[in-house]
């Protein structure tokens, strides 16, 4: 094979011809999505402290950014939120727990907000079991300041490959009160090949594969006109993407070299990590879930102030039969009698992350 017609391995794993790119790849390769991204740049844009609040919150973490939110104003200082049960993932989170820790991280980031804009935002978690709103928020004047709030903007799941530098004892120590922190070489590569491991298991389970396939946006236009669920962007992907070399049916397909090659740029990403984080819980109630995702938004913004990455890796944490042995395994390392695993991110140094698209605000307003 000559060098111009070699088939070349691309940054998102995918194989193709150098031929085909031709001058599609100089059209599209500079491309960024258009409007998914400006709820971060218009976060705290809004004169009401509801409106400042929420813009804030809606920036936050939550499973394959489904952004399952949907908030109503009620009368003069008070916020319900609801979740919306058209975006829940019943293949890989069955019990809606997932959804449950992202409507956490939510309220958190929430909270922060309302607090650094001199206002404390007193909620109230499912106040009517869980048929009713998730929280109740009323807002009151007087809080102090938590400087997490300053790391809001900055914040990402970075899901690429860490650099191999190790986490000190000193970080460590300062991420204690945030999570418990594996940096044990032992245990670091039992909790690889758990991730590896449970990761395979989702990409063959055909109905679970098919859950993230479905919720693919390829390319900036489909992540504009849909900014959630797992977008594909960036130079390469839009050239895969405009010249159909990259389609939901081939990502399907398991025996394609589309498949095979996105296998291999996992098992990159996930063997390059020099250490993890997770967060367990004694109870595993609707209430413990948002507890924890408050919980995970803390850490995440805590590792954002330190300079550090984290990426949830939550396959081998999820309650489908196929994934039985996997949950068992983690459980067995991470957890005590009787405990649940809620999360497990993977930590490090890793590269620059864009900001992930979100719907704005008043996309998740029931009434206005
Ligand atoms: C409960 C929960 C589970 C998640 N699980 C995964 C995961 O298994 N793999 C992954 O790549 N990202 C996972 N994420 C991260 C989301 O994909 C991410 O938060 C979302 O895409 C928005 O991106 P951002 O956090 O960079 O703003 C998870 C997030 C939450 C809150």
């Amino acid at each position: 094979m000559n060098r111009r017609n070699t088939l070349k391995i691309l940054g998102g794993g995918f194989i193709v011809s150098a031929a085909v790119l031709g001058g599609a790849g100089a059209m599209v390769a500079t491309r960024n999505p258009k409007t998914a991204r400006l709820p971060w740049e218009k976060a705290g844009g809004y004169t009401e402290i509801r409106h400042i609040a929420l813009s804030y919150a809606l920036l936050a973490a939550n499973p394959h950014n489904r952004q399952p939110w949907i908030v109503e104003l009620v009368g003069n200082d008070t916020v319900h939120l609801w979740k919306d049960k058209t975006r829940l993932l019943h293949a890989t989170d069955p019990y809606g727990r997932q959804i449950n820790i992202g409507l956490g991280c939510f309220l958190e980031q929430m909270v922060l907000a309302s607090k650094a804009h001199g206002y404390d935002a007193a909620l109230d978690v499912f106040p009517n079991g869980e048929d009713g709103p998730v929280a109740t928020a009323v807002f009151n004047k007087g809080a102090m300041r938590d400087p997490l709030f300053d790391y809001i903007l900055e914040r990402r799941s970075c899901k690429k490959s860490y650099e191999d530098r190790p986490i000190s004892l000193e970080q460590v120590a300062k991420l204690t009160p945030y999570a418990d922190v594996v940096i044990e070489s032992n245990k670091v590569a039992a909790v690889k090949k758990i991730t590896w491991d449970a990761h395979v298991i989702e990409a063959i389970t055909p109905r679970t594969w098919k859950e993230s396939v479905d919720l693919m946006r390829l390319g900036v236009k489909e992540v504009d006109a849909n900014p959630d669920g797992i977008s594909l962007t960036g130079g390469l992907m839009e050239i895969m993407t405009s010249t159909g070399i990259l389609t939901r049916e081939g990502s399907l397909d398991t025996q394609s070299t589309g498949f095979k090659e996105g296998m291999k740029m996992f098992h990159r990403l996930l063997h390059a990590t020099p250490a993890y984080a997770y967060l367990t819980s004694k109870g595993n109630t609707p209430k413990d879930q948002i507890a924890v995702g408050r919980q995970w938004a803390r850490l995440n913004l805590k590792t954002t102030e330190m300079g550090l990455s984290l990426h949830p890796v939550s396959q081998a944490l999820q309650e489908y039969p196929e994934m039985d042995g996997q949950y068992r395994h983690i459980h067995d390392l991470l957890a005590k009698p009787g405990e649940t695993v809620q999360m497990l991110g993977r930590l490090g140094y890793g590269p620059e992350t864009p900001q992930s698209p979100r719907w704005p605000l008043e996309a998740k307003l029931k009434n206005g």
